[in-house]
């Protein structure tokens, strides 16, 4: 009596353990597709993808594609939002310190855009390595003061009658712009001014040569399409993270 007893209560263990793991399996699965924004709680619909999708480069160039994450949409971005964002951040932007101006050095003649003096090194080596391959890589921004940046949210939106949350979309707020490190550029293709500081500019040859390449001189995309800071797409936009001082600028928090 007592041995069937012990049999039946361990057929039940085994029952129940059984139950127990299938429905674990079907609450990871679940979460795998909610992460992935593909599962039925995907908010915003929008699955545009890897920013890599919306270029013809070759695959080869894709493959060396380092400086590229997955873009992330809906739910996942919103998790992926409140897990990274730190308490100093505004519309989406991060706060960031201004460089010193002892720390910054040219990178034009003209001495009118500069960066931090290891991303200036690494830029004018990308240029020359770009331009040795027939491209021509233009920086047209670089370090930006707080005072710079009062100007570009405050003054230069306001004409354009954005309001604060949607200036934030395109612009950061003073005190939160990755220009302020002197580890941001914004780059235009010298065959291609037209495409400067627009989307379009994921079109041009200086674009898919920093898609392949940058990553080798330090560099990443700092706004791919559906970054998950809400910022909208900067494919002219790039930052260096190429030593220990600009990485803990940007992943340290
Ligand atoms: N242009 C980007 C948003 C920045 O200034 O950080
Ligand atoms: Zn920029």
């Amino acid at each position: 009596m007592a041995g069937r007893l012990r049999a039946l209560f361990h057929r039940r263990v085994w029952l129940w353990g059984l139950i127990g793991f299938v429905a674990a399996l079907q609450l990871a699965l679940v979460s795998r597709s909610l992460i992935s924004g593909n599962g039925p709680g995907n908010v915003s619909g929008n699955s545009s993808g890897n920013v890599s999708g919306n270029v013809s480069g070759n695959p080869s160039a894709q493959s060396a594609d380092l400086a590229y994450r997955p873009a992330e949409t809906g739910l996942a971005a919103a998790i992926r939002q409140l897990s990274l964002m730190p308490a100093d951040s505004l519309l989406g932007h991060i706060a960031y310190t201004e460089a010193p101006t002892n720390t910054l050095s040219p990178v034009l003649p003209n001495g009118s855009i500069q960066l931090r003096d290891p991303a200036a090194e690494r830029f004018l080596a990308m240029v020359k390595a770009a331009r040795a391959n027939g491209v021509k890589l233009i920086p047209l921004s670089g370090f930006r003061s707080v005072e710079e940046q009062t100007y570009l949210f405050f003054t230069l939106k306001a004409k354009q009658a954005l309001s604060a949350k949607e200036r934030a979309q395109v612009s950061a707020p003073p005190g939160y712009s990755e220009h302020h490190t002197g580890y941001a550029v914004d780059i235009g293709d010298g065959d291609r001014p037209d495409t400067d500081l627009e989307t379009r500019f994921d079109e041009t040859p200086a674009f898919r040569w920093l898609r392949a390449n940058a990553a080798r001189f330090g560099f990443e995309l700092s706004f791919p399409e559906g970054n998950p800071q809400g910022v909208s797409y900067e494919p002219w936009h790039w930052r260096f993270v190429g030593d220990r001082h600009s990485l803990e600028t940007f992943y340290k928090r």
